[in-house]
């Protein structure tokens, strides 16, 4: 596509659907998706992790990118190569990538307007990389827990989920016999018409709240679907521009302390061989609350019993949630 026509049919897709909100995606010589590109940190995060545990090299992946908004991190992947089927569920968003897809002649990305509650493996197949980036926490129980076993059944190896935490276990909800524990967020105000609904192009299609686990009953639920193990990913470190996305790039960054990116592996039980009681015990749950653990005193500060006294001291005075923060901190 020549110069002049992208850039026409990029201003025809801004007149239609709004100006890109997210995806900063280099189009050709001059032209990206935002007038002024920004950086992403998240992009080198997720493709990193890719290559390092999908055992294969990114160009012979298979790849979904759930809820993809404007498709940057489906695009960035086939790119490289590898096959993606990437899902959005608002018009406006996938109408974007629709046309980052044919400027860059991605043949090997597939686009889909759907609702990525319907994930059905009869339906999609199995993927080596899964990417659940940014969509846990707009989705309200228990369709979040069914998302996640979705997940877990087309997934073939890894799946990528970058997602906001609860830092507070002020709610909780019982799905398959199993409690999980979080705090609900607000998506839509309850009486939202569906098309302000649609207008609000990052939140939830439809549910007014969504249910955001805390970390330990993510990491549980993850297990409880299939995943064998499930790793927290530190480098390639995540931060943001503290406008992003409107902002150009400045030396300051902001982190989010409740943001992380666990990286869940589909792989097969292994037996123990060399202790047949550990064999035989099931492995358990995270406990949700760090006074269930006993923890020995470390070596470079406070002790267990100080970190107890501060905290008891603390408790006669501080509300629940932020006490449930503080205890999480002086552990
Ligand atoms: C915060 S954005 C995150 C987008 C992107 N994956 C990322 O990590 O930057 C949430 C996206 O999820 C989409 N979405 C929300 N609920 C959805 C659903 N049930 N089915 C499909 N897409 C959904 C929104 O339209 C929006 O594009």
């Amino acid at each position: 596509m020549q110069i002049n026509e992208i850039e026409e049919k990029k201003q025809k897709i801004i007149e239609r659907f709004g100006p890109w909100t997210a995806g900063s995606i280099h189009l050709a010589d001059q032209i990206d998706t935002f007038d002024e590109p920004h950086w992403d940190a998240r992009l080198r995060r997720f493709v990193q992790i890719a290559a390092d545990l999908a055992g294969k090299p990114l160009e012979k992946l298979r790849v979904l990118d759930l809820a993809c908004l404007e498709g940057q991190y489906g695009i960035e992947f086939a790119l490289h190569g590898a096959d993606v089927l990437a899902i959005e569920g608002r018009e406006a968003n996938l109408e974007k990538v629709h046309f980052a897809k044919e400027v860059l002649s991605l043949d090997n990305l597939e686009l889909a307007l759907n609702d990525v509650r319907n994930l059905d493996e009869e339906r999609h197949g199995r993927f080596d990389v899964v990417l659940c980036l940014g969509i846990l926490y707009h989705l309200d129980a228990p369709d979040v827990m069914d998302f996640v076993e979705r997940i877990s059944k087309v997934c073939g190896k890894i799946s990528i989920i970058d997602t906001h935490i609860s830092l507070s276990d002020e709610a909780s909800y019982t799905w398959k016999g199993k409690t999980y524990w979080g705090r609900y967020g607000k998506e839509h105000d309850t009486d939202a018409t569906s098309e302000e609904k649609l207008a609000a192009l990052w939140n939830s299609l439809d549910n007014p709240k969504a249910f955001l686990f805390t970390r330990a009953s993510l990491c549980n639920l993850l297990r409880h679907v299939g995943f064998t193990s499930v790793y927290e990913c530190l480098n390639p470190y995540e931060y943001h521009n503290p406008n992003w996305p409107l902002a150009a790039e400045g030396d300051r960054h902001v982190v989010w302390r409740d943001r992380i990116t666990l990286v869940a592996i589909k792989g097969r039980s292994q037996p123990l061989l060399s202790s047949p009681i550990t064999d035989a015990s099931p492995e358990i749950d995270r406990p949700e609350r760090p006074e269930y653990i006993e923890q020995l005193p470390c070596i470079t500060g406070v002790s267990r019993r100080r970190s107890r006294g501060l905290r008891s001291r603390l408790s006669r005075f501080l509300p629940g949630p932020v006490k449930a923060v503080l205890r999480r901190i002086i552990q």
